[in-house]
């Protein structure tokens, strides 16, 4: 299994000052955690490309797309997270399978824009559905709570999927999102996740450094 990484999302940091909050986790974090809502796919809008780009960070970005029509845009993320991250080979866009009835397209797409591909399971979408792309994609994000919002309790009901997808890809990235805090994230490791994705918990604690390495325990 891959070694464990922690990716703080900035859903819950405070935009009037981004770069200072992702500052403040960069030396403790090992990725970044984007969350773009179009208030179609989710009940949310947060931001777009235009946003990212004036965004600076040290570590790789990790782009989690939950809009509709995503292979309109694809190119557009990908040279935004060039300008705030300096490169963009070692960063991932991810898409969601509900989000299109081409996603081995949008997946060739990615790869062609030179990031990274993963793609995302809503809670109730279950593994058959990728099963044919597993060896073309670099890291599967499974939901943990329903896409939108952060600050919402983890559904453990995912966790058999987690394994299920372990058994079958023993050196595929893992990655979980949603709910994640010190109560929950054992149960994910546990399963076979290997990349944590965690907003209100990190950017809610008084230290978020050793929030960060709570989930490294
Ligand atoms: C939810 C987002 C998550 C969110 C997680 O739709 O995809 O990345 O920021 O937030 P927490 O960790 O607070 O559940
Ligand atoms: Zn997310």
């Amino acid at each position: 299994m891959p070694k464990l990484l922690i990716a703080p999302s900035i859903l819950s940091a405070d935009f009037g000052k981004i770069n200072e909050e992702i500052a403040s986790i960069s030396s403790h974090a090992d990725m970044i955690h984007v969350d773009v809502m179009d208030g179609h796919f989710v009940p949310n809008i947060t931001f777009g490309p235009d946003q990212i780009a004036k965004m600076r960070s040290t570590l790789p970005m990790d782009v989690h797309l939950m809009i509709e029509q995503p292979e309109k845009y694809l190119e557009e993320f990908a040279k935004a997270v060039e300008k705030a991250h300096g490169r963009r080979d070692d960063s991932y866009l991810t898409v969601h399978q509900e989000s299109s009835v081409h996603l081995e397209r949008l997946v060739q797409q990615i790869k062609g824009l030179g990031m990274k591909a993963a793609v995302a399971l809503n809670p109730a979408t279950p593994l058959v559905s990728i099963e044919s792309l597993l060896g073309d994609i670099d890291m599967v994000l499974l939901m943990t709570v329903n896409p939108g919002f952060g600050g919402q309790s983890f559904i453990a009901s995912v966790v058999p999927k987690i394994k299920e997808l372990r058994a079958k890809a023993p050196d595929l990235n893992i990655q979980v999102d949603g709910g994640i805090n010190e109560k929950t994230y054992r149960q994910a490791v546990e399963a076979g996740a290997d990349i944590l994705v965690a907003g209100s918990y990190v950017f809610g604690a008084k230290d978020r450094a050793a929030a960060i390495a709570a989930l490294r325990k």
